[in-house]
């Protein structure tokens, strides 16, 4: 089959797109034919092997953690799914990914796709839904009421954060550049912050907030701030930096998984695709993520 893999930790040149050996599901797995995968930052990061002792891949590694697709093949002891099902997931980091024409995965951690949105473009959701879901809800506790800041609203994680969190009844202050107002507003977002206003922190209006979502890498000082946005008894979770408050760590969950695209299905749930790429052009996607040139999400799609 065509895949993209690489043999060793580098640059986006490392990316090679190829032909390997289909792989064929154990007990508890199903083989799924890939419609897409989506590139999310964490791939950039294994592929330059920043992340080795976090996520210890084998090579070649076949990245993509993000997986929609249709059952091809059901392994032994899977229940619940049939060939043909359409399905997304979020697949485990060190496994073989879903660059690739077919990939294996664990038949629990996938959810039936949204029937509203092209199947590859489901893609786009499971990661970094997951990961807005979890943030708020598992680690923040968000409830109906309450303020909340996030840090980097602009990007994949936060589109999702701003629409769970409106649902929930929050008070949603967002950051992004102002070009990005718009879509943000349209997803609930009451009160915009331009980052490039600022050079360190963001303004405090509103502050001090119920929780504190960071979705960007920041300096030990930004962090150390953002978290002296938090009320008392109230919330600061990051998803890239340590110190102060706590991080989150996605994870697949299914059931969460099934509600969040049930909401998609129901209208309230919007699944932003910003480009959508043949697979082939992985090193040239790779590439422009380490440059910052990858606005928002980029589904891949084998031939
Ligand atoms: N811990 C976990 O389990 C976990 C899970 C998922 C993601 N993550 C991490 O969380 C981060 C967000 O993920 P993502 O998929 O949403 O990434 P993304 O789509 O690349 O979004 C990042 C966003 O941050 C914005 N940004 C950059 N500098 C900023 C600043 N100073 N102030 C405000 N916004 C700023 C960017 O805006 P512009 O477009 O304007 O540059 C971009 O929209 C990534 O670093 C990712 O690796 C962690």
């Amino acid at each position: 089959m065509r895949a993209a893999f690489f043999h060793r930790y580098g640059d986006s040149d490392v990316l090679e797109y190829g032909d390997i050996d289909r792989p064929a599901p154990g007990p508890g797995e199903v083989l799924v034919k890939v419609a897409g995968t989506s590139f999310n930052p964490v791939d950039a990061g294994i592929r330059g092997g920043y992340l080795s002792d976090v996520f210890p891949i084998v090579f070649p590694h076949v990245p993509g953690i993000d997986v929609a697709g249709t059952i091809e093949e059901l392994g032994d002891d899977v229940s619940g799914w049939q060939v043909g099902d359409a399905v997304v997931g979020l697949l485990p980091m060190v496994g073989r990914g879903a660059a690739a024409e077919y990939v294996v995965a664990p038949a629990e951690s996938l959810a039936a796709a949204p029937t509203s949105v092209p199947l590859a473009d489901s893609a786009a959701l499971p990661t970094v839904a997951l990961t807005a879901w979890q943030a708020l809800f598992e680690v923040a506790g968000v409830t109906a009421g309450q303020t909340v800041l996030i840090n980097g609203a602009g990007g994949a994680v936060g589109g999702y954060a701003i629409q769970l969190a409106k649902q929930a009844g929050a008070e949603v202050t967002a950051t992004a550049k102002a070009g990005a107002a718009e879509r943000l507003r349209g997803h609930g977002a009451d009160h915009l912050i331009d980052y490039l206003d600022y050079t360190a922190t963001p303004v405090a209006e509103g502050a001090p907030f119920d929780v504190v979502l960071n979705l960007i890498g920041t300096t030990a000082e930004e962090t150390d701030a953002l978290a002296g946005l938090v009320a008392d008894g109230g919330h600061y979770v990051g998803t890239m930096t340590s110190g102060p408050g706590q991080r989150v760590f996605v994870r697949s969950d299914a059931a969460q998984l099934a509600d969040l695209v049930s909401r998609v299905d129901a209208g309230l749930l919007t699944i932003d695709v910003a480009d959508r790429r043949p697979l082939a052009e992985i090193a040239a996607v790779h590439a422009d993520a380490d440059a910052g040139r990858l606005p928002g999400k980029t589904i891949l799609t084998p031939a």
